[in-house]
């Protein structure tokens, strides 16, 4: 097999210097039209992959267990054995250690490789650079070591290697929108099947637009699997008379109603808006297949509002941004996407006014928090995949 030499670079550190990939493997970002915290709840998503993602290069090393990472973005090495691997102080290692883990955790056979990775992710920014990561680092050693594990599996192992390693108990969204998407689709995933439509993203005349506030407040994690644990406490409490009811998505209005007062206020809180998140997932769905538009940016606005005052992820950095939306007829709808606590907001915008609109946005959102925000227009791409190959 020829390989390809890597171009020398001084700051490549010793164990990368003759590195030749074999192949590279790119792994994008997601967004998510709608859908949001619903998908830990069985829910409803409507993510997709988009053209911002995270290349990862890859070679087997010939060792048996000596596997060395290099993150070339972020100027950092670290080397582990495979006969020894666990959690790590460094959490951006725990995304590369836990992927391992569990690839192992299914009884496969993994050997010492080398890898060294580029993004062109904002991290922090709630387009889920760590799923990007852990996917792209999953899907290269399957194809490396010819380990026969299915898409699904590799969004499913990625997903545990979160909760396992990292220590956020994510739903499957993420993983999911990084490696099976389609170009120029929408995914309609159920959350509790992981069946998934394609749904084509034709927003004619519109495109989507994310505004990154450029903060990311610490609670972010905790009150993420706070909210968590709070849903699953309202179900154990329905589940005492109704017990085939295994997850919100197992319930409807009338049964939520009828426990209204056993419930605490914060769960019924909660509950409500996730049930209503999930109708408003397929109605959205329902509008762009129609090209009803407005009505999808009506949908984005609802969802925010419930995300504000009924979930209570927002902070006032999304509030500001999405409200700031509302004064132009050009943006059909706005809201925070992710988990919450800082990253972005969604917006779908006239083509044409998109520049007009960063300007006027940037200078408005500095004007109020001292801080210039981030712009970018994202597009819906393919999943990941192999870019190049000489195996
Ligand atoms: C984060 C998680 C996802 C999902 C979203 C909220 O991105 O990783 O699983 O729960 O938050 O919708």
């Amino acid at each position: 097999m020829e390989k390809k030499p890597w171009p020398s670079d001084e700051i490549i550190p010793e164990s990368f210097k003759n590195f030749s990939k074999e192949f590279t493997v790119r792994s994008p970002g997601r967004i998510n039209m709608i859908g949001e915290h619903t998908d830990y709840n069985n829910g409803y998503v409507l993510p997709t992959a988009i053209d911002k993602s995270i290349d990862l290069h890859f070679a087997a090393n010939n060792s048996e267990h000596e596997c060395s990472v290099y993150s070339k973005t972020y100027g950092k090495t670290f080397s582990f054995d495979l006969r020894k691997v666990s959690r790590s102080k460094n959490q951006w290692e725990n995304y590369i250690l836990g992927v391992v883990s569990e690839i192992q955790k299914r009884g496969k056979t993994l050997k010492g490789f080398n890898c060294m990775i580029e993004s062109n992710l904002p991290v922090g920014a709630g387009i889920s650079s760590s799923a990007a990561l852990e996917c792209g680092v999953a899907f290269g050693l399957n194809k490396l070591f010819d380990l026969e594990l299915t898409k699904q599996t590799i969004a499913e192992l990625s997903r545990d290697a979160e909760h396992n390693y990292v220590g956020s108990k994510c739903g499957i969204m993420d993983q999911y929108a990084s490696v099976l998407s389609k170009k120029d689709h929408l995914i309609l995933l159920d959350c509790k099947t992981l069946k998934a439509a394609y749904v084509p993203a034709e927003f004619t005349g519109y495109k989507v637009l994310l505004l990154n506030t450029m903060v990311s407040h610490s609670l972010a994690q905790s009150e993420y699997n706070t909210r968590r644990q709070e849903c699953e406490a309202a179900v154990g409490v329905i589940q005492e008379k109704y017990p085939e009811i295994n997850s919100l998505r197992d319930i409807n209005f009338d049964i939520l109603e009828e426990y209204k007062n056993e419930l605490s206020a914060v769960q019924y809180q909660r509950a409500h808006y996730v049930l209503q998140e999930n109708d408003r997932v397929l109605q959205a769905v329902e509008a762009v297949k129609k090209g009803r538009l407005e009505d999808f940016g009506n949908l984005m606005y609802a969802s925010h509002i419930g995300l504000r005052d009924e979930y209570e992820v927002s902070c006032k950095e999304l509030d500001f941004l999405v409200d700031f939306t509302k004064e132009f007829d050009y943006v059909l709808g706005s809201r925070m996407m992710g988990g919450g606590f800082g990253g972005c907001t969604i917006n779908l915008i006239k083509e044409e006014k998109i520049d007009e609109f960063i300007a006027k946005a940037s200078k408005a959102y500095f004007q109020e928090f001292n801080i210039q925000l981030e712009a970018i227009p994202v597009l819906p791409e393919e999943g990941t995949r192999i870019l190049d190959s000489q195996k």
